[in-house]
């Protein structure tokens, strides 16, 4: 069997990113959309790396060319005959370019139990709204935010004194051990090169 190449998004600290790496997964790129840290894990682990930088593409505003920005991250995918696309902590919603190439082979893990608590603030609003348990979701990402089909899902309970931070670190350890694992199921059921589309 050809060796499945991984491409993995990512925009902040890169924790989830080592975890992959950590796991052995062959991830052949990692894709920022800011400079972020998960840009120096890519070079200190002698992984490609490569910024499509949001400010090149209209930054966080209402001029955000989100098409644009998006095929510009398909074209490094491309390029380095990525066949599963991995979002590991990516602050970007990519649109429709993305999914016509990759269409059910964009992954995504989310620090909620879904469909409670989409969106970025999951953590936060898990807290505000009283919630005793929440959790992390590896899910299909498709053009509408944490709404595609769900992979796995995992509990973790909420501690009276739960800060944000504290409890998204919790759920973090979850999400890096639940994420390469469901990865790997992924893989083994048979996504790979022969998915491809061109
Ligand atoms: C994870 O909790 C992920 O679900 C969320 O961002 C976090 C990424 O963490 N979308 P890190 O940057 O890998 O440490």
């Amino acid at each position: 069997m050809t060796r499945v190449r991984l491409g993995v998004l990512v925009s902040g600290t890169g924790t989830i990113l080592e975890a992959l790496l950590d796991e052995g997964l062959p991830v052949v790129v990692v894709v920022a959309d800011r400079p972020c840290r998960g840009l120096e894990i890519a070079a200190d682990r002698h992984v490609a790396g490569v910024l499509v930088d949001r400010q090149g593409f209209g930054g966080f505003g209402d001029a955000f060319e989100r098409d644009a920005f998006t095929r510009g991250v398909v074209e490094v995918l491309d390029d380095h005959d990525v066949d599963l696309v991995v979002m590991a902590g990516f602050g970007t919603v990519l649109s429709q370019p993305a999914h016509d190439t990759y269409g059910g082979r964009i992954l995504n893990t989310h620090p909620a139990l879904l469909p409670a608590f989409p969106g970025w603030h999951a953590v936060e609003d898990a807290l505000a709204a009283g919630a005793t348990v929440t959790g992390c979701t590896v899910h299909l990402a498709t053009v509408d935010m944490d709404a595609g089909p769900i992979l796995a899902q995992e509990e973790v309970a909420v501690r009276p004194d739960d800060t944000a931070a504290t409890l998204h670190e919790r759920i973090k350890e979850v999400e890096r051990r639940l994420y390469p694992a469901t990865i790997r199921k992924v893989i083994a059921a048979g996504v790979g090169p022969e998915g491809r589309d061109r």
